[in-house]
């Protein structure tokens, strides 16, 4: 018996392993083309009001973002499968290594698809843009209502000129109306985002950015900063309450008032005790003697649903905890720690505990 000769061997060899490579490669193609489609079912598309995901649009900014994503998702997948054919067209009319190629073949092909339908599909997604882009801007309604936010490190401060009223960490609006906000810094710059409101806009130092919002329905949505700015960045959140149009006037009437008078004994200690301790120098709290501009006005504390920028439920238990040392719950934020005895601390909660 004769061995085969060398080089006709390896070519032989060499066809097999092609044709076995030939067979796997369009199983593992989808299964990578599967794979990520998979791993982003868990979560995002929710709608609800917990999930800020900004493919759930409850405003119209959001919905321009929205309907822009889906567009780019939409192309995106159409190249991806037209690609995907193609090449699994190639792989099967594949015919072995010994196959010339033949050059100067396929140029048209390459300009049409390769220049002319990309430029034609990025022509279109930037008109579809500017479009968006326009519609961001704005809206020129003379019943628009103007909110002054003003970013700090970190949390967030809401003033409404047209009453005087002030809250910190927590937006309420009219459904329906527009909302202009006039975005102030009053440290680093800093990022407004409401993913189910509007896209973000950024707090820069030293100018006032403006955007608008309008909420298509009743709900609280989850807003953050999205710019780093400092090591409690990401405890720089805040809700925007949409209400209804009547609900919202009686909170917003109520927000003006001053601090309601103590309702009974335990709670006028507690008032003394924020007067004559340090909260009153950093906090304001309307009706009393604390006016201090530092920290967020607390006269409407009682009412709002988070504490420390969306960072602990508003909780008497929490609230006693951040007062004692909001340092273990947020570091680095500019509160010290407060050296208050039980009856004291006791009497400042019950106080803070009927601010609404
Ligand atoms: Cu403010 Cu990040």
């Amino acid at each position: 018996m004769v061995a085969r000769s060398g080089p006709a061997r390896e070519r032989r060899l060499a066809r097999a392993r092609h044709r076995a490579a030939g067979r796997r490669s369009p199983l593992v193609l989808l299964v990578l083309l599967v794979l990520p489609l998979a791993a982003s079912c868990g979560e995002g598309g929710q709608g609800g009001q917990g999930g800020p995901s900004a493919l759930a649009p409850a405003g119209f900014g959001a919905r321009r973002v929205a309907g822009l994503w889906w567009l780019l998702f939409g192309i995106s997948a159409g190249v991806v499968v037209v690609v995907t054919v193609l090449l699994l067209w190639a792989l099967a009319r594949r015919r072995g290594p010994d196959v010339k190629v033949r050059t100067g073949q396929g140029n048209r092909l390459v300009v049409v698809l390769g220049v002319a339908v990309p430029a034609a599909i990025l022509t279109l997604v930037y008109a579809v843009g500017l479009r968006d882009l326009e519609a961001l801007s704005d809206p020129k309604d003379p019943g628009e209502l103007v909110v002054e936010v003003t970013g700090h490190q970190w949390w967030w401060e809401v003033r409404y000129p047209e009453n005087g009223a002030v809250t910190a960490n927590e937006i309420h609006v009219p459904v329906g109306r527009t909302v202009h906000l006039r975005l102030r810094t009053a440290d680093v710059n800093h990022s407004f985002w409401v993913p189910q409101l509007a896209p973000k806009t950024d707090l820069v130092a030293g100018r006032v950015n403006d955007m608008w919002v309008r909420a298509e329905r009743p709900g609280a949505y989850r807003g953050q900063c999205a710019e780093y700015c400092g090591t409690q960045h990401a405890r720089m959140a805040f809700e925007v309450v949409a209400q209804r149009p009547e609900e919202f006037a009686s909170w917003l009437a109520g927000q003006a008032r001053p601090a309601p008078p103590p309702a009974d004994a335990r709670a006028a200690a507690g008032r003394k005790v924020l007067e004559s301790s340090s909260c009153a120098s950093c906090h304001t709290v309307r009706g009393t003697s604390a006016a201090g501009r530092v920290g967020p006005d607390l006269t409407h504390l009682a009412g709002r649903r988070y504490l420390g920028a969306g960072t602990v439920p508003n909780t008497p238990g929490w609230l006693g905890g951040w007062i004692s040392d909001s340092q273990t719950v947020k570091p680095g934020n500019l509160m010290p720690p407060q050296p208050l005895g039980p009856v004291e601390l006791r009497a400042l909660i019950a106080y803070l505990e009927t601010l609404h």
